[in-house]
């Protein structure tokens, strides 16, 4: 594992994107909305800014990326949790907007195709991992920045609680309505510190995914001593 210094001028950046797809059987999954646009859109504003940028996309995400980016594809929070492990170690900044299910079939039918039933069934789930917060207890430098999707009262109370919780460096809170919108209205929560927003309220994703790698260079340079 090779660590680079915290002073390097280039932080290596490593951004997931997209939703989880957790099988029910060999057709049918748990899913959820998460277009991984706003993901998308932070892989290519840190790569046009010459960082060394690695995505990791979730599934049914079409996006017109840059070619210079490393893209790994993901389909479940397992593949997410096995390429975090493998990814994470050479990177510096990691900005974590997959919407990652909390839950899953707890006993997928592989190979084949749950048949109609007639009677109402039961389908039985289990917990995933919580994988930032996992992230925490690795004895690794880098900055840590999660994501907060949430109902708009008590926004910035709900996103402090999950940083608090999962042991991030910083956390953006986005308003329910971010989902299927081109813009965002959404606010960069350090660890300490104000909230901060950018100007203009809300504003396309594009502008909102370069104002945040902004935020994080600074974050991340502030921590390093930089
Ligand atoms: N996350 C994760 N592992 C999970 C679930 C979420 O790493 N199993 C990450 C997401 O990528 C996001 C952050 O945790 O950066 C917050 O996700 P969110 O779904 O808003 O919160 P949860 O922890 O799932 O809590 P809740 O669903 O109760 O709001």
């Amino acid at each position: 594992m090779t660590l680079r210094t915290p002073q390097d001028d280039h932080p290596r950046v490593l951004i997931t994107a997209g939703p989880t797809w957790e099988p029910i059987d060999e057709v049918r999954f748990l899913g959820n909305r998460s277009s991984g646009r706003l993901g998308s859109e932070i892989a290519r504003a840190a790569s046009g800014r010459s960082l060394p940028t690695t995505l990791l996309l979730g599934p049914g995400v079409t996006a017109d990326l840059p070619s210079h980016l490393v893209v790994q594809r993901f389909h479940t929070t397992a593949d997410l949790e096995s390429h975090l492990r493998d990814f994470w170690p050479e990177h510096d900044i990691l900005i974590m907007a997959a919407a990652v299910s909390d839950s899953r079939p707890a006993r997928p039918l592989t190979g084949r195709k749950m048949p109609r039933r007639q009677e109402s069934f039961n389908l039985r789930l289990e917990s995933t991992p919580d994988l930032l917060a996992g992230l925490a207890s690795l004895d690794h430098p880098g900055t840590r920045i999660g994501f907060a999707l949430e109902a708009d009262a008590d926004l910035e109370g709900r996103a402090r609680r999950k940083l608090a919780s999962k042991d991030l460096h910083a956390i953006v809170a986005n308003p329910l309505p971010t989902m299927d919108s081109d813009s965002i209205d959404g606010m960069f929560v350090p660890r300490e510190g104000p909230a901060r927003r950018p100007p203009g309220g809300s504003i396309p994703k594009s502008r909102f995914a370069a104002w945040l790698v902004e935020q994080a260079l600074e974050l991340h340079a502030m921590r390093s001593g930089g």
